[in-house]
């Protein structure tokens, strides 16, 4: 390719600073180091959490690195690969993964978790393997969110960090496999592991949140609740197979009693897909003593979940998921497939399709709760 060995000259969207909306700018994107590999961002989907890190940071989310290239839900094409890549050829459609899968370590060797730790102190931190990252502009470092970025026209990510798809998937759609969609999905699947002809609730519907109620009725769920203080959510919720929609602000008591009384004594399985700690609460006081699960999906970094240790004793399970309790590299693909093959629907997510000089408008609707996902075609 012509490109290859060179740096590339292409467009980001740059976070300088917390709290300031994203800045468009002319960026140089290096050439891939060993076991990294270049791609052409053709896609990705805004998530709640990109917001999070750059209007919550220090609030809601821990601080991180800035200036930084926001980004970790897209879709691409392979440009060139760097020194020892054997998995990739230019040219390969390809999704990020911020959730590495090395294949070696120690979780990876395991099969009760799909955490990989390969790298994963430098990528919370915004560089690659050797302590820098490949994003610059005017001369300066750009740090890589949880070292994939995809905010940028190209961007370069560790071998572990990238899988492959294939060549006829819709790249503005399984882009959302990389994140909300893939993650909502696993948690009811994978990690709350719902049975049929259970009983489940799902606090908060957004991407995640309606993907969780999307494999709650995969798994066969009898009746599935989705709870959210936006009532404009409730119509997807139901087409993707809510049996029933709460809005706790319609309620004078806590939402845990109304479910409650709603279900005869809680819930099998609930799902907090919000990343609020009073709503983790709820969904645990929700779910059934003697075997009710919450499962806590949704991504908060500062304050502290309080639970009772009664809420516990009586037998309720609490767990959290990361990325869905998918193994990345080897997951995703097949959740391509069952995009492809129509068994899981994507398509009902993008709510809004923009470039990326109107990324800023992706957040304020984000924010706003006007959007379920965003796509940036690039
Ligand atoms: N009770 C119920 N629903 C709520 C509440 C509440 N107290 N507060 C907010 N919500 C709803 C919002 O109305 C919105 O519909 O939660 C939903 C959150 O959706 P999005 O903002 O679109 O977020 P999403 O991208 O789905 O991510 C959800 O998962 O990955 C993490 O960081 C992400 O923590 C975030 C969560
Ligand atoms: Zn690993
Ligand atoms: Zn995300």
């Amino acid at each position: 390719m012509a490109t290859e060995n060179k740096v590339i000259r292409c467009r980001a969207a740059v976070a300088w600073e917390p709290g300031k909306p994203l800045c468009v700018e002319e960026v140089e994107v290096a050439p891939p180091k060993a076991h990294e590999v270049r791609i052409k961002v053709e896609a990705t989907g805004v998530c709640h959490t990109d917001w999070g890190f750059l209007y919550e940071c220090g609030k809601g989310m821990k601080p991180r690195p800035f200036p930084l290239v926001l980004g970790h839900e897209g879709a691409g094409v392979v440009e060139s690969v760097g020194p020892g890549v054997t998995a990739f050829s230019p040219g390969d459609k390809v999704i990020p993964l911020f959730l590495p899968q090395c294949g070696e370590c120690e979780c990876c060797l395991s099969p009760k978790t799909n955490l990989c730790l390969k790298n994963w102190e430098k990528t919370q931190q915004g560089v690659l393997a050797d302590g820098t990252s490949r994003i610059t502009c005017r001369g300066q470092q750009i740090h890589q969110f949880v070292g994939v970025s995809t905010f940028s026209e190209y961007t370069v990510v560790p071998e572990p960090n990238l899988t492959k798809i294939r060549a006829d998937a819709p790249l503005d759609r399984v882009c959302l496999l990389g994140c909300g969609v893939a993650t909502g999905y696993g948690a009811a699947l994978n990690t709350g592991k719902v049975e049929a002809g259970s009983t489940c609730a799902v606090f908060g519907l957004g991407a995640v949140g309606l993907a969780t109620v999307m494999g709650c009725k995969a798994a066969g769920a009898s009746r599935i609740i989705a709870v959210d203080v936006n009532p404009e959510k409730f119509h997807k919720a139901k087409t993707l197979g809510a049996t029933d929609v709460v809005n706790p602000k319609e309620h004078s008591r806590p939402i845990q009693k109304v479910l409650v009384e709603m279900t005869g004594g809680g819930l099998d399985y609930t799902f907090e897909c919000v990343g609020n700690t009073t709503v983790m609460r709820a969904a645990l006081e929700s779910c059934r003593i003697a075997w009710g699960t919450c499962v806590i999906v949704g991504w908060t970094e500062m304050g502290e979940l309080s639970v009772a240790p009664i809420d516990i004793l009586l037998g309720r399970t609490l767990k959290g998921t990361y990325f869905g309790g998918w193994k990345s590299v080897k997951g995703v693909p097949v959740l391509v497939e069952d995009y492809m093959s129509g068994r899981l629907p994507l398509d009902e997510f993008v709510t809004h399709t923009l470039s990326l000089d109107e990324i800023n408008q992706a957040f304020d609707m984000l924010a706003g709760s006007k959007s379920i996902r965003t796509v940036i075609k690039m």
